[in-house]
């Protein structure tokens, strides 16, 4: 466990989010009962067994036996580092980690790295703000900018900053090893200079508003450099995970009824000059799933907008792969082809925001858009054209969650290609998910539990029942069952720490040896319902502990007449001799 994040806050953490929610959009969950339930995403299955557990806040799959709380669920499907997982959460409920600076555990230097990192990146970006106003030279910057119809307001909004014509000016501010690790230097001919030079500067900031990178758009054309650069990959900046923009469309509106993705910096920009404050762009990337899953997670509907000629509409076609992996029934993406010769920043200039909005509005659906590609690239009316549509049209339904939207399409599928689907989607689903099947797939163990283990497993899954065992305290000296140990111990966090639900009290077992056990204890199926389990867990504890004192009882008795009894053990089996 980091000593750098507060317990405190990570236990908070536990309450503010909700598993099923974070699940849900990762994995979409169907409700059956009282549990959500999914096709598990740690193992390739064909009904679904993996669960997830509101009141629990616990997840677990019956076939692979994953299993564990929000946390887990991160670490495990993103390949998140704890620390990384404890970040993305926070991120989802808007605040900020309190990390403990000063704290005397041994720091990890990643994440050392990483806050030294994140603050030069803000203060780089203040500094070409500051360049915008300052520099001696800043008229080139500023008439661009005037040239490109961006008010003095936009640009605060955005930061955007002005990086001088100067190889060395950030290095005689900042420490050159951290600027070459934050990607702002680069390395030619022996020896380092700048990347970002006369340039117009676009901060890229995370959801929480750090900057994590920043793209430069050069002040005026020229053949020889590309028109925009980017920073590269570092630590903090993964440019097919963020998108730019996003920052500023949630400090406007936390949850936008939806969200429109666009080209460029300068498109998101101007948009929101005119009023169209919820624009995200992807940098200089096509669309990635990543990317995707982090706008659905802030609005129901994402709207992709791309220019009407070739190429806007070749990176349409693409963005379909990304689409089709996350999309479900609860989430709608539509798409928005603009007039060839131009990109969403021209066409508000010369239409404004009243007709742009429109067009918004009237973006084609995601089905008839799909559809409507086949019917534009290929000759339906020809067997040769209808078997095009199937081979072309499959690899997207395998990416497809099983939802209303998939019947749908497949439906539309069948009709225009006069051919059933379903039978070789199934044939090609089944094929690859036995190819990547694990030889021994596990077998749901039938195994019976003891009357202890089911007691714990109740305890573990509605930690609020310790409350029926303090009016009672047990006399563990008196008890003898296998496991009395680790019953206690979790006997005793529950009663420390109180956690509120069973995903709070694992992760008081994070790394440690009782890791597994807990987990197994948390998913163990105790087959009674939540009105009854009060119940239950009085008459099986009290049943355990009736059977664990006559154990004990007959251990000691034996243990008299074969070795004797010191004093201690005397007075235990004169207090069970006299029950
Ligand atoms: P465009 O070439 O469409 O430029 O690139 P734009 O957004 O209309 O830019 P302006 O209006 O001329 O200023 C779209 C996006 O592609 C990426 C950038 O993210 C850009 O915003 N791009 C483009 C690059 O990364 N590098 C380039 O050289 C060009
Ligand atoms: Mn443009």
């Amino acid at each position: 466990m980091s000593g750098r994040i507060p317990r405190q806050f990570i236990d908070d953490l536990l309450v503010r989010v909700d598993i099923v929610e974070v699940i849900d959009s990762h994995v979409p969950l169907k409700k059956m009962g009282a549990n959500y339930s999914a096709r598990c995403p740690f193992h390739n299955e064909k009904t679904p067994s993996f669960s997830v557990n509101r009141n629990k806040q616990f997840f677990h799959c019956f076939g692979c036996h994953a299993s564990g709380n929000v946390i887990s669920f991160l670490m495990d499907f993103n390949h998140l580092t704890f620390v990384e997982a404890i970040e993305e959460l926070a991120t989802l409920c808007g605040v900020d980690i309190p990390y403990e600076k000063n704290s005397h555990h041994t720091e990890p230097q990643q994440k050392n790295k990483l806050i030294d990192l994140q603050q030069l990146m803000q203060q780089i970006a203040t500094f070409y703000s500051q360049q915008l106003k300052q520099h001696q030279k800043k008229d080139i910057a500023i008439d661009y900018l005037k040239g490109r119809g961006i008010h003095g307001e936009t640009a605060r909004d955005f930061m955007l900053g002005y990086a001088p014509e100067d190889w060395q000016i950030l290095s005689s501010h900042f420490d050159t090893q951290l600027l070459c690790e934050a990607g702002m230097l680069a390395f030619k001919n022996n020896h380092y200079y700048e990347r970002f030079r006369q340039r117009i500067m676009f901060p890229i900031r995370n959801k929480r508003g750090h900057v994590i990178g920043f793209g430069g758009r050069i002040l005026k054309d020229d053949p020889k450099q590309p028109k925009y650069l980017n920073s590269p990959e570092t630590p903090l900046f993964h440019k097919g995970n963020e998108v730019y923009g996003l920052y500023e469309t949630l400090k406007h509106n936390a949850r936008p009824t939806r969200i429109l993705v666009v080209e460029g910096y300068m498109d998101v920009v101007t948009l929101a000059q005119y009023g169209v404050n919820y624009a995200v762009a992807t940098l200089g990337t096509s669309l990635s799933a990543t990317q995707l899953q982090l706008l659905f997670r802030s609005s129901p509907e994402i709207i992709l907008c791309f220019d009407g000629d070739k190429a806007g509409k070749e990176a349409a076609w693409r963005a379909m792969d990304a689409v089709f992996s996350v999309i479900n029934d609860n989430r709608q993406v539509r798409v928005l082809l603009l007039p060839v010769e131009h990109d969403p920043d021209s066409l508000i200039r010369v239409e404004g925001v009243d007709a742009f909005t429109q067009r918004i509005e009237q973006a084609q659906i995601l089905s008839d858009y799909f559809l409507a590609h086949f019917q534009e690239t290929l000759n339906l009316g020809s067997i040769e054209g209808r078997a095009k549509l199937v081979n072309q049209a499959k690899p997207y339904l395998l990416k497809l969650a099983d939802c209303f939207f998939k019947e749908m399409i497949l439906k539309k599928l069948q009709e225009l290609s006069q051919f059933d689907i379903a039978p070789t989607l199934k044939k090609d689903s089944l094929a690859a998910s036995q190819s990547t099947q694990k030889p021994h797939s596990p077998q749901p163990k039938n195994t019976r539990h003891s009357l202890e283990r089911l007691t714990l497993a109740m305890l573990v899954q509605y930690p609020k029942l310790i409350k029926k065992m303090q009016s009672n305290p047990i006399d563990w000296n008196t008890l003898d069952f296998s496991g009395i140990g680790i019953f206690k111990a979790i006997v005793q966090t529950i009663q420390t720490h109180q956690p509120d639900t069973t995903a709070q009290l694992l992760e008081f077992y994070r790394g440690e040896p009782e890791d597994k056990m807990l987990n197994a204890l948390a998913a163990l199926p105790i087959l009674v319902s939540e009105q009854a389990v009060e119940a239950e867990f009085s008459g099986a504890l009290n049943q355990f502990i009736v059977q664990a004192k006559q154990t004990r009882l007959e251990k000691l008795l034996a243990q008299e007449t074969a070795v004797g009894l010191n004093d201690e053990e005397k007075t235990i089996l004169r207090q069970l001799l006299l029950r």
